[in-house]
């Protein structure tokens, strides 16, 4: 069956598209306020989209027609961390979702130590095996308080126990152990339980 998501509420659209647009990577976003406080908070509305330049982008709903906070830090910064979430971590990265005032240190909040980046004044989640050093490049307000946010990712840190390759950047992706999020409120996945297929050979030119 069609749902024409014209005809639903924002609500029903939402759980229509959420349970199905599955898995979805966790930005474990780090940003600080003008004032240098920091903030952490989970993002599953999020993905790579180019590699040349290295772009993440990140959408970001309203919050009673206020921005959240990372929204606002990123515009006020100019700069943000994203963690990536290990299963060990899932716990400490829900608790930072928690809907806290304005000026709440969640990464306090959670017990989450960090650890500085090379070239931003904002810090990594020390545990998270893969950060990402992210500078916006641009914001796309798309209505209803909904924000995108597209950003170049600077540096990337890796757990040295998952780099297999320094020299040739081969990374052992499966030690990462990273969780996505599934549908419904509080449904993950684990990327484990994998299968492999090539890709096609380039067919050959036609004459
Ligand atoms: C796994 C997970 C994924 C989430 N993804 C998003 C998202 O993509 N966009 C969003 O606006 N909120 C998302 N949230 C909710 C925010 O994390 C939550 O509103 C948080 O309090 C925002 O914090 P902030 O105001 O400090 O930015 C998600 C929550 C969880 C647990």
């Amino acid at each position: 069956m069609w749902f024409d998501l014209s005809q639903l509420s924002p609500r029903d659209g939402y759980k229509l598209l959420s349970s199905t647009i599955v898995p979805r990577p966790i930005a474990w976003v780090v940003s600080a306020d003008a004032n240098g406080r920091l903030n952490a908070a989970p993002f599953s509305f999020f993905n790579l989209f180019s590699d040349d330049p290295p772009v993440i982008c990140l959408g970001i709903m309203g919050r009673a027609g206020q921005q959240k906070d990372t929204g606002a830090n990123i515009r006020a910064r100019g700069e943000f961390v994203v963690n990536l979430v290990p299963e060990r971590l899932a716990h400490q990265m829900n608790a930072t979702a928690c809907e806290y005032e304005h000026g709440v240190d969640e990464l306090q909040a959670a017990d989450l130590a960090t650890a500085p980046c090379p070239t931003i004044a904002i810090p990594r989640i020390a545990e998270s095996p893969v950060a990402l050093e992210c500078i916006p490049m641009r914001y796309i307000e798309l209505g209803n308080g909904r924000m995108l946010i597209a950003a170049t990712v600077r540096s990337v840190y890796i757990d040295d126990a998952a780099v297999l390759d320094r020299d040739n950047c081969y990374v052992d992706t499966p030690a990462l152990g990273l969780v996505a999020r599934m549908h419904g409120r509080g449904e993950y996945a684990r990327t484990s339980n994998l299968f492999t297929m090539p890709r096609p050979p380039t067919p050959p030119a036609s004459s």
